[in-house]
């Protein structure tokens, strides 16, 4: 039997590119994502895959659109290995933090944040019977930062500490890891609407130790080994894959 994995935001960005890697891999996805019409073009695109795949309209940030994406996934695939928390929004406007409306730092921290959360409420006695695992997407902006980013930035901070905490409450029946990202270029991995052309230069690549920009790929491969019984000492951890960013040294000369 293929084991299933909801993966969130999963119609578009590294989320689409995850879904489709672990469909090829021989999984049962749930894909669950609160776009519509991105959510179409993943039924149309990864049709060939439709016995393995259920495409749920989901808002993580909502309670009871969580339930129901948990319900509906039982209904089809009887069991649920895997949560792949990955749907998130970035910073609103980049208002610096005397302009940052509540309602913005409120929006950003219930879908990054509590919609991690509530993913996790209603899988976890699903996860615990079939002995599977979580892993949190979260950013290397946990441990750095930009100028005016501090919703989307606290937002993953806490995504960080929320797989400690959890992967201590849930052992030894689930594992919980998490991945910080550094910079992905997604561009060809949005919706037809959203498409564009990479923007990155050359020199974006070449200050990365890696001498590239990072590509959904990276992180999807990570996250099916976390998944994978290869990992299996493995809880707790967050894993940085990033090309080398956050370890060089960038003090002006
Ligand atoms: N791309 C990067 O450079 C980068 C870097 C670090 C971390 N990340 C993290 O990786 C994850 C994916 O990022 P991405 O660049 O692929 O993003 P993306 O914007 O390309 O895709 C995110 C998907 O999540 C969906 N989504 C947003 N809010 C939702 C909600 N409430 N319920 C359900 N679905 C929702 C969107 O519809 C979209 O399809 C995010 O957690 C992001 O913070 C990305």
């Amino acid at each position: 039997m293929s084991q299933t994995i909801i993966v969130t935001g999963g119609a578009q960005g590294i989320g689409k590119c995850t879904s489709q890697h672990l469909l090829k891999n021989g999984y049962n996805v749930v894909i669950a994502d609160v776009d519509v019409e991105a959510v179409k073009e993943c039924l149309q695109e990864f049709n060939e895959f439709q016995e393995r795949l259920l495409v749920i309209e989901t808002d993580t940030s909502q309670e009871e659109s969580v339930k129901k994406c948990v319900k509906d996934t039982i209904n089809k695939f009887q069991h649920i290995y895997g949560l792949v928390n990955n749907a998130a929004i970035s910073n609103p406007n980049n208002a610096p933090v005397e302009d940052l409306l509540l309602e913005d730092w409120h929006k950003v921290i219930e879908t990054n944040l509590t919609g991690y959360f509530l993913m996790a409420k209603y899988t976890v006695p699903h996860l615990r019977q079939s002995k599977g695992t979580i892993i949190n997407i979260a950013s290397t902006r946990a441990l750095q930062s930009e100028p005016h980013t501090e919703a989307y930035v606290a937002s993953k901070g806490g995504v960080v500490a929320l797989t400690h905490a959890l992967a201590i409450s849930l052992g030894s029946d689930i594992r919980v890891n998490c991945i910080s990202p550094g910079w992905i270029d997604v561009t060809q991995w949005r919706k037809l609407s959203l498409k564009k052309e990479s923007d990155v230069r050359d020199i974006d690549n070449q200050q990365h130790p890696s001498g590239r920009v990072g590509k959904p790929e990276d992180i999807a491969s990570m996250i099916e080994y976390l998944i994978s019984d290869a990992a299996s000492f493995i809880t707790g951890q967050n894993f940085i894959v990033d090309g080398g960013m956050t370890k060089k040294m960038i003090y002006e000369e």
